[in-house]
């Protein structure tokens, strides 16, 4: 992997819906191989509809998204907030269902599934069905379910808004770990300044109407980041300094406070 170098350079990129709502309005922005870069923002600044861009599930009115390398169809794995499970089916067939989408039998994938399982700590629970997992364990599912093609770009959508904060503190942990041994690119769209500055090596606060790039934030505290960098001083000041650029943002909106 070549690390930082570009894989994907918004140019320009704005998105105005039939409605006449423009949810992204001139974005610039470069990716770079083995980011963890986190889309900072308050509410309707544009993260899902900057996200679904890349995830190519909605196409822009303006400007380009330039992938700078070969990418194949299955190069993007995409985590919701919600895990999205199918109800009825086991945590193994919830994980395999990307691969049997591209025809690849149970049998083929079993050692991916059993190996991702085992990565998110979910060992154990392979014949379990949702409605028997916590919150926290159905996200380690959708996790992944959104590894196991292997994608070069993990895209997360607010993927632990809706856990309590030790499980969430627990999941940003293990999705770190993850991180690092496989270097995979991840973008992650979160409303938390404190999450965005434990994960990330780069945050893209952006601001509202229309939906832009604001300010970008390097955090450039090393990896691998425990409980200690969690509870630094380094860390603390870090926030604050994330938190003043969100505030500025959400001055700049222009119009009625969401
Ligand atoms: N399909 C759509 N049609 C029309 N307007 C849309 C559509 N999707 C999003 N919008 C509008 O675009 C703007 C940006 O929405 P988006 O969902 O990208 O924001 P967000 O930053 O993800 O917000 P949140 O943090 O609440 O999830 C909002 O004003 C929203 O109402
Ligand atoms: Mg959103």
């Amino acid at each position: 992997m070549n690390e930082g170098a570009p894989l994907l350079v918004m140019d320009g990129v704005g998105k105005t819906f039939s409605n006449g709502v423009t949810a992204l309005d001139d974005v610039n922005l470069t990716i770079g191989e083995g980011d963890f870069l986190s889309l900072l923002g308050p509410s309707g600044c544009g993260k899902s509809t900057a996200l679904r861009l890349i995830a190519g599930l909605s196409v822009p009115t303006r400007g380009r998204l330039d992938w700078r390398k070969e990418m194949g169809d299955d190069c993007v794995g995409f985590v919701f907030q919600e895990p999205t499970l199918l109800p009825w089916a086991s945590v193994f067939d919830n994980v395999w269902l990307p691969l049997r989408l591209r025809g690849v039998s149970r049998a083929k994938a079993a050692p991916a599934v059993h190996e991702l399982l085992e990565r998110v700590h979910l060992s154990g629970f392979e014949n379990a069905v949702p409605r028997e997992l916590s919150g926290g364990m159905k996200m380690r599912v959708s996790i992944a379910r959104g590894l196991v093609t292997k994608p070069r770009v993990l895209l997360m959508d607010e993927p632990f808004a809706a856990l309590d904060e030790i499980t969430r503190f627990k999941l940003n942990n293990d999705l770190l770990e993850l991180w690092q041994d496989e270097r995979f690119t991840v973008v992650f769209v979160t409303h938390s300044v404190f999450e965005s500055v434990f994960l990330s090596n780069r945050i893209v606060v952006m601001a509202a109407r229309p939906g832009r790039v604001h300010e970008e934030i390097a955090i450039d505290a090393p990896y691998p980041r425990d409980e200690a960098f969690r509870t630094s001083p380094g860390y603390a000041a870090l926030c604050r300094q994330a938190s003043d650029v969100l505030v500025l943002a959400i001055n700049s909106t222009h119009g009625a406070a969401a």
